[in-house]
């Protein structure tokens, strides 16, 4: 586990595991992917003001967001078809996630289902969901929520069309049904992967598992269920389901204060700022670009949550200090549990608590809620975009 020192190590690491057109599915992004190394590269335009002197012998990382108290300011977001990346992804995942005293958030396209995951997890679980077509696979995950102790269900609203991801065009990911000889070739280069995941026979998407119309087999579900996302999705849609699931809601996919507003008066609890890692819109602002107006909109009614481009504790204590009330990972841990499953993420989370830590005390702060009371004061703009 030396191996691992920063995500950067975990995500090479990652890349000798995988299969090449799994290690290119969570690796790249839309189009040009400007979008998706803007979401890294724009945490730069921020320098952190350093204080000395302040005794930081006890620090902490505890942080509330939706309504509950956790370990650290971070919490897993939800990655599609994990279990496909390490045996039992999304359970190892979840595992890692309780260790840590940190949400899991599962996502619509799992391998495993939230029942899975609750049998495997007593922790916070989390569930993301997209408007389907078929509005009985959307209401029967809303169930499994409702039975699995779900604390928040997480609308995803930013897919009305899935965007181009050209390293998956070449490598026919989402035209894919069947394993074809290429394949078959890129599976054996990689034994410890195909040891470990095809082991369990051949996975499937947990939410339909038991229906033959969506084929068999994760490749020829995970096509139908990306031709099944509503592209005709509107804020009546958030609106119906805010009437049906009592608990938390979460929008995910806002970029900006407008559309924040609006899902506030639509009744969410916080809106996700989220360009999907650069997965979507390509050309889309970068997600630290827009946080402080979406904060500033509506950071002191409902919470601001974020994701897109976390690789450091660094860029971390960066979005708290711009209001976000919480962080979501997504590739950071993906990387980690493709290169050593439960306990890749668990390094993944140990590293970026502690990078977190040793920034914090070299700011002269010792906690998560310092943090956030000094806010953007406690930044510098290196310069000014146009
Ligand atoms: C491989 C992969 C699969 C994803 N699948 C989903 C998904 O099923 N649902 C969803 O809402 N977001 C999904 N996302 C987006 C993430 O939840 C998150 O917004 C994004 O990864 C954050 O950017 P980062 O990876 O740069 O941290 C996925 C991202 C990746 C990399």
């Amino acid at each position: 586990m030396k191996r691992i020192l920063t995500v950067g190590d975990a995500r090479r690491l990652a890349e000798r595991r995988l299969p090449k057109i799994f290690f290119d599915y969570i690796d790249g992004g839309s189009f040009s992917e400007t979008t998706l190394r803007a979401n890294e590269t724009d945490f730069d335009r921020y320098a952190l003001e350093q204080r000395v002197l302040v005794d930081v012998t006890d620090r902490s990382l505890e942080t509330t967001y939706l309504g509950r108290a956790h370990a650290r300011p971070f919490a897993l977001g939800p990655v599609g078809f994990t279990g496909l990346f390490h045996r039992r992804g999304e359970i190892a995942a979840a595992r890692a996630a309780q260790a840590t005293d940190i949400p899991f958030c599962l996502s619509n396209f799992a391998i495993a289902t939230l029942e899975d995951v609750r049998v495997a997890s007593r922790g916070t679980l989390y569930a993301q969901l997209y408007i389907l077509r078929d509005r009985s696979l959307m209401e029967a995950m809303v169930a499994a929520a409702e039975r699995c102790r779900v604390e928040a269900l997480i609308l995803t609203v930013d897919t009305a069309v899935t965007g181009v991801r050209e390293r998956d065009e070449r490598n026919g990911f989402r035209s894919l049904t069947g394993v074809t000889p290429g394949l078959a070739l890129q599976f054996v280069a990689r034994p410890r992967w195909f040891a470990g995941v095809l082991a369990g026979g051949l996975p499937q998407v947990g939410i339909v598992r038991d229906r033959s119309d969506f084929g068999r087999g994760a490749l020829q579900q995970a096509a139908k269920l990306s031709q099944q996302i509503e592209q005709g999705l509107t804020w009546a849609d958030l609106a119906w389901l805010r009437r049906r699931w009592r608990g938390r809601l979460v929008v995910k996919g806002i970029l900006s204060a407008d559309d924040a507003r609006r899902a506030r008066d639509v009744g969410a609890d916080a809106v996700l700022v989220s360009n999907h890692g650069g997965r979507q819109l390509d050309g889309a602002p970068s997600t630290v670009s827009v946080l402080p107006e979406i904060v500033a909109a509506v950071g002191g009614e409902i919470d601001v949550l974020f994701d897109g481009g976390l690789r450091r504790g660094t860029q971390i204590v960066k979005a708290l200090a711009l209001g976000a009330h919480g962080v979501f990972l997504g590739r950071s841990y993906v990387y980690g549990l493709a290169a050593e499953g439960e306990d890749g993420v668990r390094r993944v989370l140990d590293l970026l608590s502690t990078e977190v830590s040793v920034t914090l005390a070299l700011m002269g702060l010792r906690s998560i809620a310092e943090l956030r009371e000094g806010g953007r004061a406690l930044l510098r703009e290196r310069f000014r975009l146009p």
